[in-house]
C-alpha cells in the first residue's frame, strides 16, 4: 500500500497519511527512549513486535465492544488506523504501585492498590507530561465532563480485558497508559482508543518470578528488551513457542 506524506515523525512511530482520507499509517520504528528521551537507543525487532502487540490489543478490545482506531495491520512494521483528533492526556491505570508514582508518593514498589487508579497526565514532552487533576481537564477544556466520565468507563474496561488477557499467561498487569481520540463519522463523534498498546506502554511482571517484561528492562538496564518483549509475544502466541530469538525483517 503506497504511502502518503509524512505527517509526524514521534519518539517510537512515524505517521503517513494513508490511502483514503480519514486514515493513516503508523510505522512503528525500533528507537526506545525513556525519561522524556534523555535515554535512547535502537533495538532491533522492538517495532515488528509492538506493531503486532498492537494489533493485537486493538482486535481483542474491538471483540468486547471497545471502539479503536484500529483498521488493519499492513505489513511487518506498518498499520492502517483512522485518523483521530487525540485528547492530549494520557489516561494511566494503575492496579500496582509503581514506576512515578512510587517515586511521587513514597510507597513501595509493587504494593498492590484496593482498587484500580486512574489517573491523567497532560501530554506535552516539554513540559514532562505533567500529572493533572480532572479538575485542570475541565477548567482548560482539553475533554467536557461527559467525555472525562467515558475514558475514565474506557479506561477501566481496558484494565479488566488486559488483566485478564494477561493473567491468562502468567503476567501481571502492573499498570499501563493509553491515548483516547476523538474520531468523527458520519457527523457522529465518538470516543476511540488510539495510539499504541504494547509493553512500551504497560508494566508487566512475571507472576511467579517478578521479573520485569516491559520497558522497565530498557529504562533501568535490566537486559535484553527484545528477549522480554519475545518473552511475551510467545505467551500471547504470537510467537512461535520454540523460538529464542524472533527473526525479524526490517
Ligand atoms: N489514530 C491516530 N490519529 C492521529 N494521531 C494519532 C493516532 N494514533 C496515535 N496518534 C499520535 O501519533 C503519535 C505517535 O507517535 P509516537 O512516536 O508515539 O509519538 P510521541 O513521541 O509523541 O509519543 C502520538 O503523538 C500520538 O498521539
Ligand atoms: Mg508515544
Amino acid at each position: 500500500m503506497a504511502k502518503g506524506a509524512k505527517i509526524y515523525e514521534g519518539k517510537a512511530k512515524t505517521l503517513y497519511e494513508g490511502p483514503e482520507p480519514g486514515t493513516i499509517i503508523q510505522y512503528f520504528k525500533d528507537d526506545a527512549t525513556a525519561f522524556n528521551a534523555e535515554k535512547k537507543d535502537v533495538i532491533d525487532g522492538k517495532g515488528a513486535l509492538n506493531n503486532r502487540f498492537s494489533e493485537h490489543f486493538m482486535q481483542g478490545l474491538e471483540s468486547i465492544g471497545l471502539p479503536t482506531h484500529f483498521i488493519k495491520r499492513l505489513n511487518m512494521r506498518e498499520q492502517l488506523v483512522k485518523r483521530v483528533d487525540i485528547v492530549p492526556l494520557e489516561v494511566i491505570v494503575r492496579n500496582v504501585a509503581a514506576g512515578s508514582m512510587s517515586k511521587r508518593l513514597g510507597i513501595e514498589e509493587g504494593t498492590k492498590l484496593n482498587r484500580p487508579l486512574v489517573e491523567f497526565s497532560y501530554k506535552d514532552d516539554s513540559l514532562g507530561d505533567p500529572l493533572v487533576a480532572e479538575e485542570h481537564i475541565l477548567a482548560l477544556e482539553w475533554a467536557t465532563q461527559r467525555e472525562l466520565d467515558e475514558m475514565i468507563s474506557m479506561a477501566l474496561r481496558v484494565n479488566d480485558f488486559l488483566s485478564g488477557t494477561m493473567h491468562a499467561v502468567g503476567i501481571k498487569l502492573v499498570d499501563f497508559k493509553i491515548e483516547i481520540g476523538r474520531l468523527t463519522e458520519n457527523d457522529y463523534q465518538q470516543l476511540v482508543i488510539a495510539d499504541e498498546i504494547s509493553p512500551d506502554s504497560c508494566r508487566l511482571w512475571d507472576i511467579e518470578t517478578g521479573q520485569k517484561l516491559d520497558k522497565d528492562v530498557f529504562r533501568r538496564d535490566l537486559g535484553n528488551l527484545t528477549d522480554a518483549y519475545s518473552e511475551v509475544a510467545r505467551r500471547l502466541g504470537l510467537l512461535p513457542k520454540n523460538t529464542t530469538t524472533p527473526k525479524l525483517v526490517k
